[in-house]
């Protein structure tokens, strides 16, 4: 137990973390759909143990390895993989692997069978029903010229030996009526090849835990999915829903300056600590609170910051480094900032400590984890050893 954080720090609320695992696992329970945890978003061990999954998902050799600290399956998925990625998957006891080409499956094939563990592992395709559901292409693998996952038009003629699983991914953030769409686009494409495969992974990009998503839809959709394939287990493997709402990211404001309105300089980066702020982009909720005991959500004391002009007193929150555009986003708060006042940024465990860069050899964010009320441990903090050691 500690007090407040030094700044910069993001700080992860177990028991967030733990209401979201209780909605995930009734909706695993009442679908019949089993979870896993998309490592991406969120891949910090001290956590674990608070979240509900029955395993993990991949994208690298490494989150496979951090995979078997969670426990459970072991899913991994790539645009492509080399032969020594996949002799090392192999060696770090994955178990099931979605491949994204033919090339990749014959060179899988290849591989495996070299493998003592080879025949161990469950191997499937990733299709692209070429439905999309999102408007941004950044974050839309159904966009044109995307390269994730197989057309329907690819599987003209490819042999499927071997293939026990198909798996799909076109979501971000979506609700269940995206997901319900989706799942008539792939019935409609692939259908005939449902009554081939075992297993299907439906991806992630489902925001389960949001407060409106439609959880009922998603567990009719599912249910209906299995009653017309018993013989399919159906996967789902969400990053933001595990840790939705669920960490901060505190900053301490460094000085205020002046350019046709005021914009404080924090110590914490937007390009460095949380990119997604400026590749998105998107302009996170923030506030100030004295009293703050590293809850997810603001206390009754905090005071909120607004959009521009929605408070009297208007602001640039912006970090330190020397891109032009470290920029948080521009708010206004009851009372102008001044330099030590500690600014509170929600919705911070998501897709932020996976992202995190030393530009600037700007310090990374020690990492803190609170346990329940006034109970928060430092989990790491970085200093010069972690940026000179990457270079
Ligand atoms: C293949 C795949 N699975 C799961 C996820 C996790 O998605 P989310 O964190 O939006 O739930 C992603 C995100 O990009 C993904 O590409």
């Amino acid at each position: 137990m500690s007090a407040l954080p030094e700044t910069p720090a993001f700080v992860v609320d177990a028991e967030a973390l733990r209401r979201n695992a209780v909605l995930l696992r009734e909706v695993a329970e009442a679908s019949g759909a089993h979870l896993l945890l998309a490592l991406k978003a969120f891949s910090m061990p001290a956590a674990f143990p608070f979240l509900h999954a029955e395993g993990t998902c991949a994208s690298s050799v490494h989150e496979t390895i951090l995979g078997g600290e969670f426990g459970g399956e072991r899913h991994a998925f790539a645009a492509a993989f080399s032969e020594r990625e996949m002799a090392a998957l192999l060696d770090a006891g994955l178990n099931h692997v979605t491949l994204n080409s033919f090339a990749q499956l014959a060179q899988w094939r290849r591989v495996a069978a070299a493998h003592p563990r080879g025949a161990q592992v469950a191997v499937g395709l990733r299709i692209n029903p070429e439905h999309s559901e999102g408007q941004v292409p950044l974050y839309d693998p159904c966009a044109p010229h995307s390269r994730l996952g197989i057309r329907r038009a690819a599987f003209a003629g490819q042999s499927l030996e071997g293939v026990t699983g198909l798996h799909c991914h076109n979501l971000c953030e979506q609700n269940a009526d995206c997901f319900a769409r989706t799942l008539e686009a792939i019935e409609d494409k692939f259908g005939d090849l449902l009554p081939r495969v075992s297993w299907f992974n439906f991806g992630g990009g489902h925001h389960i835990t949001r407060a409106d998503y439609d959880r009922g839809l998603l567990v009719r959709t599912l249910r209906a999915f299995r009653e017309r394939h018993p013989h399919i287990r159906c996967y789902l493997e969400p990053g933001e829903a595990h840790v939705l709402n669920a960490g901060t990211f505190v900053c301490t404001v460094l000085d205020v300056v002046e350019n046709d309105g005021p914009i404080a300089i924090l110590d914490g980066s937007a390009a460095c600590h949380t990119p997604d702020v400026i590749e998105m982009p998107y302009r996170p909720r923030a506030f100030l609170d004295p009293a703050w005991d590293g809850a997810a959500a603001p206390g009754p004391a905090a005071l909120r910051a607004g959009g521009p002009g929605e408070k009297p007193h208007a602001v640039r929150l912006a970090g330190p480094s020397c891109l032009a555009g470290d920029v948080f986003g521009d708010y206004s708060f009851d009372r102008p900032l001044v330099p030590g006042d500690r600014v509170v940024f929600e919705d911070m465990a998501l897709y932020t400590m996976v992202k995190t860069n030393t530009f600037n050899g700007i310090r990374l964010p020690s990492i803190w984890l609170r346990r329940g009320p006034g109970d928060l441990t430092c989990v790491r903090s970085f200093g010069y050893g972690d940026f000179r050691s990457r270079l």
